[in-house]
């Protein structure tokens, strides 16, 4: 399956998996790789340093391309955004936040920059600032969220963009993969499935928890300040919940959170911590590894595509 996302990317499938924090390390990303999608490392709020050590140790375990998601509102995305040159990666996505400040650096060091965006404007504006693709990414998923589905996004977004669009939130399997590319996506990006695969190193607590989830287990925290986060229902999102109808400031609620998504991944605490996951986490119910994962969808895809009998749109 081509299209122009698995051409520039040099990969086999078009499924990326989603640069997320504190689980995006290098051995989920190296098997992601592997299985023929493309992994990304989590940059988040880590350190220039600690993003490089994770960038090496995931080139052990693959010669693949692998990517990494820079979070631009983190207070060393200065750092990260210069590791990345340093460390010849050649695809970037970025969340939070407007990439322009980089592009220059980024676009001569011949990285790929793919923005994750939630809205159409700032979809066409990271066009015009010379993003090679961008992430579209609906309110189904899992983490910090916007306000359009993808189902409405995507299509939107393809409609008025020349570069590909890669299409994001609630995708779990072929049938998601095959909506999306309906939709207008030249490939995917997914998170919550590969939280539980086996290569993921996520707490067994937090894998079960997605394992066990129903349609409507997730909860929007953060809406009030405009910071939605979409993660699944627990004591922590209840005590968030009960403080924003109190009126609490975005500072209060943010000491609240402070360090509970490390304590939901490494630890399993999945009653105080913060379980980020999305609405798909209700249809996820098995372990495997993301080579099973990605060939089964794959081969689910292609099947209802009739992939290996046409070649659709705009793809190649
Ligand atoms: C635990 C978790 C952490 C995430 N952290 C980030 C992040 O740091 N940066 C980012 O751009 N996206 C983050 N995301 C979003 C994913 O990269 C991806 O776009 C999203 O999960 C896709 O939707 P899905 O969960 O329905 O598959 C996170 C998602 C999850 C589930």
């Amino acid at each position: 399956m081509k299209t122009r996302i698995t051409e520039m990317l040099e990969i086999k499938y078009p499924i990326i998996q989603g640069g997320m924090a504190w689980v995006a390390e290098h051995h989920l990303a190296a098997a992601v790789s592997e299985a023929g999608g493309l992994g990304l490392i989590g940059g988040a709020n880590a350190p220039g340093e600690a993003v490089r050590d994770e960038i090496r140790k995931a080139r052990v375990l693959t010669e693949k391309p692998i990517g990494v998601n820079v979070m631009l509102l983190s207070p060393h995305a200065e750092d990260v955004a210069k590791v990345v040159v340093e460390e010849g990666i050649k695809v970037v996505t970025t969340g939070a936040g407007n990439p322009e400040k980089y592009m220059d650096m980024w676009k001569s060091a011949g990285i790929r920059v793919i923005p994750v965006v939630a809205s159409v404007a700032l979809a066409r504006r990271m066009e015009k600032y010379g993003a090679d693709a961008v992430v579209a990414e609906g309110m189904e998923s899992g983490g910090h969220i916007g306000e359009q589905t993808t189902m409405t996004l995507v299509p939107q977004i393809a409609d008025v963009v020349s570069i590909p669009v890669i299409a994001a939130g609630g995708i779990g399997d072929g049938r998601g993969i095959a909506a999306a590319f309906m939709l207008g996506a030249e490939a995917v990006q997914m998170g919550t499935r590969f939280v539980v695969a086996d290569e993921s190193i996520v707490h067994e607590n937090y894998k079960e928890r997605i394992i066990k989830a129903k349609d409507i287990d997730s909860a929007v925290t953060g809406r009030t300040h405009g910071h939605p986060v979409r993660c699944l229902r627990n004591q922590m999102t209840r005590e968030y919940t009960r403080l924003e109808q109190e009126g609490k400031s975005f500072e209060e609620l943010e000491y609240l959170t402070l360090g509970t998504l490390r304590k939901a991944v490494q630890e399993g605490d999945v009653t105080g911590g913060t379980v980020m996951a999305g609405q798909i986490a209700g249809m996820v119910s098995r372990r495997q590894s993301c080579k099973e994962m990605i060939e089964e969808m794959m081969g689910e895809a292609s099947r209802l595509m009739h992939w290996d009998l046409c070649t659709a749109g705009q793809h190649i």
